[in-house]
C-alpha cells in the first residue's frame, strides 16, 4: 500500500499533484510520501510487538536525513556500514544505542569513530577484523560489544549480486567456525559478546530461507550457552522483498509471525535490519520525456533521468514500473526508456509495452525509494538530483539538486600546471 494514486487522471503524492512539483522544481527528482514511509515503518515494527525487538533501518537503502529523522521519531535505530552513514545517523538524531555497525571492511578510523560514538554493537565479519577491533577498543580504553555475522550457507533465491548468505559469498564467518571464533572473542580483554547476527540477502520473496537461517542461529546460540557464552541480541538482518512487478512477497506480518513461531526464546532482543521493504515503494523517480525516436528495430523514449540517477535496471536488470503522471488515451507501443548517458547500459526499461509517450510528458518510475538516490552518482558530470518529501497537500525539498560548482568541489589544478613555462613550445597559445 502506498500513497501514489491517480485523482482525475493525475498522479498524486498524497494530496499533491506530481505535475505541480515538476512545474515548480524541474525534473528529474525523487519523490517520497511521508505517510507511506511512516505506515511501512509502523507495519514492520508493529508486527514484532510481541517480542523484545529493535528495528534498525538499513540506511544504505536511503540515507536522506529527513527520512532518517522520521524513523528516529518512530523510535527506530539504524544499521550502518560506514563512517559516513554513522555521521548521517547521528546528525538525524538516531540514538547511538540503537545503531548496529555492519560491513565487511571497517577501517580503524571507522572503528574509532563508532567506539567514540558508543554504538550498540559491531557486527564483525572476519578474524582479522575482530583482532583490530579489540586493539582499537583497548587503545581507547573502551569495551566493544560484538556480534559475529555468521554465514549460514543458505540460498536466499534472489539475484546473485544481492545474495550474501551462501558459503561462496564474501560475507560473514562460516557458521561452522563460529563457536571457535566466539571462544576466542570471550578471551579478549576489550570485547564483549553481545549477539549473533546474519543477513542472507536482499529482495527475498519467500519465508523459508529466513526461517532456515534462524534455525541455524538458534542452534549456535544453544551451543554457545553450553560453553557459558550468553547473547543478548539475535540480529536477523534485512532482506524482505517488495512488489516491483508480479512478485508476491510475504507481508511483514507473515514474516514476523514466521520468525516469532520459530524463535522460541524470551531472553534475547531480536534486531531487524529492513531497508527496501520500508522505503522501496514509498518513493518514485519523476522524469520528463526529452525526445522519442524510432529506428527500424526499436522505439526509444529518451528521458532526462539516466543510469547515474537510478542504476538498478542497468546493474541488476531490475524491473521498475513506468506510469504516466497524467493519464492519456494514447495508443500502446513497445519501447525502451533510456537516459542521456553515453552507454547502451543506460536504460530504465527495455522492450516495455507502454503508452506512446511524447516529448514533454512526465513519467513516474515506480518503486524507486530504496537503492535509488543512495546509489546515484555524478557520472557524465550530471549533478545529483533533488529529493522531495510529500506530506498531505504540501511538499518539502529534502535535498536540493546539485549545482555545477558542487560537481567540482574539492578538485584543484596543481599550481605547476598553471605556469606558462611548463607548456611545450608547440602548444597552441
Ligand atoms: N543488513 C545488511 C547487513 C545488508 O547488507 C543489507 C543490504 C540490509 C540489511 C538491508 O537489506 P534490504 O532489507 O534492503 O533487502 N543495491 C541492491 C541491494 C543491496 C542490498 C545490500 N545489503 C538493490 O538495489 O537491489
Amino acid at each position: 500500500m502506498h500513497h501514489f494514486q491517480y485523482r482525475n487522471n493525475e498522479l498524486h503524492c498524497e494530496d499533491v499533484p506530481v505535475s505541480r512539483i515538476a512545474k515548480d522544481l524541474g525534473t528529474p527528482f525523487y519523490l517520497y510520501s511521508y505517510a507511506t514511509l511512516r505506515q511501512h515503518f509502523r507495519a514492520f515494527d508493529g508486527a514484532f510487538n510481541d517480542v523484545p525487538h529493535l528495528t534498525c533501518f538499513a540506511m544504505k537503502s536511503n540515507s536522506n536525513l529527513a527520512i532518517l529523522k522520521l524513523f528516529a521519531l518512530e523510535g527506530g535505530g539504524v544499521d550502518i556500514v560506514s563512517g559516513g552513514e554513522l555521521y548521517r545517523a547521528l546528525k538525524a538524531g538516531i540514538d547511538p544505542k540503537k545503531i548496529v555497525y555492519s560491513g565487511v571492511g571497517k577501517t580503524s578510523e571507522d572503528m574509532e569513530y563508532a567506539l567514540q560514538s558508543r554504538v550498540l554493537m559491531f557486527n564483525v565479519e572476519s578474524s582479522q577484523e575482530i583482532l583490530l577491533l579489540n586493539e582499537m577498543a583497548g587503545r581507547m580504553g573502551k569495551k566493544a560489544g560484538i556480534s559475529i555475522r555468521v554465514n549460514p550457507d543458505i540460498d536466499p533465491q534472489t539475484h546473485p549480486y544481492i545474495s550474501t548468505g551462501l558459503r561462496e559469498n564474501k560475507f560473514g564467518i562460516d557458521i561452522r567456525n563460529a563457536l571457535e571464533e566466539y571462544t576466542r572473542v570471550s578471551g579478549m580483554r576489550n570485547l564483549t559478546v553481545s549477539g549473533v547476527s546474519c543477513h542472507i540477502g536482499s529482495q527475498l520473496t519467500r519465508l523459508s530461507p529466513f526461517v532456515d537461517a534462524l534455525k541455524k542461529l538458534k542452534e549456535l546460540i544453544g551451543k554457545l550457552k553450553g560453553i557459558g557464552i550468553g547473547v543478548s541480541y539475535l540480529d536477523l538482518g534485512g532482506g524482505l522483498g517488495i512488489t516491483y512487478d508480479q512478485e508476491e512477497p510475504p507481508h511483514p506480518r507473515e514474516y514476523a509471525k514466521a520468525i516469532q513461531d520459530e524463535l522460541d526464546m524470551k531472553d534475547v532482543t531480536v534486531i531487524l535490519e529492513p531497508g527496501r521493504v520500508i522505503v522501496g515503494n514509498a518513493g518514485i523517480l519523476v522524469t520528463r520525456v526529452l525526445y522519442t525516436k524510432t529506428t527500424p528495430e526499436k522505439s526509444f523514449i529518451i528521458v532526462d533521468a539516466g543510469m547515474n540517477d537510478l542504476i538498478r535496471p542497468s546493474l541488476y536488470g531490475s524491473f521498475h514500473g513506468i506510469e504516466p503522471v497524467r493519464v492519456t488515451c494514447r495508443r500502446k507501443i513497445k519501447a525502451d526508456v533510456v537516459g542521456p548517458i553515453c552507454e547502451s547500459s543506460d536504460f530504465l526499461a527495455k522492450d516495455r509495452e507502454m503508452d506512446s509517450f511524447e516529448t514533454g510528458d512526465l513519467l513516474a518510475i515506480m518503486s524507486a525509494g530504496a537503492y535509488g538516490f543512495s546509489m546515484s552518482s555524478n557520472y557524465n558530470s550530471r549533478p545529483r538530483i533533488a529529493e522531495v518529501l510529500g506530506k498531505g497537500d504540501a511538499y518539502h525539498v529534502i535535498r536540493t539538486r546539485e549545482s555545477y560548482e558542487d560537481l567540482v568541489r574539492g578538485e584543484t589544478i596543481p599550481e605547476f600546471m598553471l605556469k606558462d613555462d611548463d607548456r611545450p613550445p608547440t602548444a597552441d597559445r
